[in-house]
């Protein structure tokens, strides 16, 4: 069966869990192994964004890389795109290239659904529109267990446009998986409606004393018209600043995705606090994509 990476909710707890203890295990290599180094040797992984990235693009590079694996960086800007090409022919064509798989991102929600049945070769989603980003699910997913253990029972508010939130979308899923409680916060009409019983909106001056973590979201301008608020009064409504952070829990931490406007969801001093997982985050990223390759590899046990 052709391992493609969707979404988190088609693993099972268990396989999800070990593929979290896996990235934890990358993370504890001080340094590069001979053994991980050849791990994913000969292999050939395409880039494919039809969205802007730096962290999510370059850390599936690097985690191919650090596996021993090769990766083509497909641009359609300058790509037959321009001539007309449809994503369904690119991603034929570069299966006739060899390519062993695909780590694609596209504005479209949907999209993944149309070529997964089609593609044969491992499609790994690199954040499908307004829906899913489980390699970015998995890699917060890795910085709680790092931070807490377990995950069971632990409080997340998540604050921000989290209706156009994809990385939001990974969490909820995993949230349910593992009976995580999250709290959405931020302008009402930024927030879906909850569809599962751990999700609840809540206001987030009152739930920030309570929770472990905080997950601030950026305004997605680029997926919406935006809203009734200049960047300073967005700021001094929903923005996490150093007088909120003083009423957080000693232990609890801050995370978000990036990329980050200063100044806006988050303070400049916030940033680089040392509550603050921001940077924590981005390095879990490549051994979270380390664990995710080699899954859609199927080499772990060979
Ligand atoms: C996120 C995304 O692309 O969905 N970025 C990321 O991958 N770290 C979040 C965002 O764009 O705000």
């Amino acid at each position: 069966m052709i391992r493609h990476f969707l979404s988190l909710s088609s693993f099972s707890n268990r396989d999800l869990q070990a593929l979290v203890d896996r990235a934890h295990f990358f993370s504890l290599q001080p340094q590069q192994t001979d053994q991980i180094h050849h791990l994913l040797a000969r292999k050939i992984f395409a880039n494919v964004f039809y969205e802007p990235s730096t962290r999510t693009r370059c850390s599936f590079e690097i985690a191919a890389k650090r596996l021993g694996a090769d990766v083509v960086n497909f641009v359609p800007e300058n790509s037959s795109v321009k001539k007309g090409e449809t994503v369904y022919d690119t991603l034929k064509t570069l299966e006739s290239l060899g390519v062993d798989g695909i780590v694609f991102r596209h504005s479209d929600d949907h999209v993944l659904d149309h070529l997964r049945d089609r593609i044969q070769l491992p499609l790994l989603n690199a954040g499908a529109g307004k829906n899913e980003h489980p390699s970015q699910g998995l890699l917060d997913l890795l910085t709680l267990h790092q931070e807490f253990g377990d995950l069971k029972g632990l409080k997340i508010a998540v604050c921000g446009d989290v209706k156009h939130s994809r990385v939001a979308g990974s969490l909820m899923v995993a949230a349910e998986m593992f009976g995580m409680e999250i709290y959405l916060c931020g302008p009402a009409a930024l927030l879906p409606v909850p569809k599962s019983p751990v999700v609840k909106h809540a206001v987030f001056d009152d739930i920030l004393p309570v929770v472990d973590a905080v997950m601030m979201l950026r305004i997605q301008l680029e997926r919406h018209q935006g809203l009734d608020l200049d960047a300073r009064a967005y700021h001094t409504q929903f923005g996490l600043n150093a007088a909120r952070v003083a009423r957080m829990r000693s232990d609890a931490i801050i995370l978000h995705p990036g990329p980050f406007n200063r100044g806006v969801e988050v303070s400049d001093d916030v940033v680089e606090h040392p509550k603050s997982r921001i940077f924590k985050q981005m390095s879990n990223g490549v051994f979270a994509r380390m664990a995710i390759l080699e899954w859609a590899m199927d080499r772990r046990s060979k």
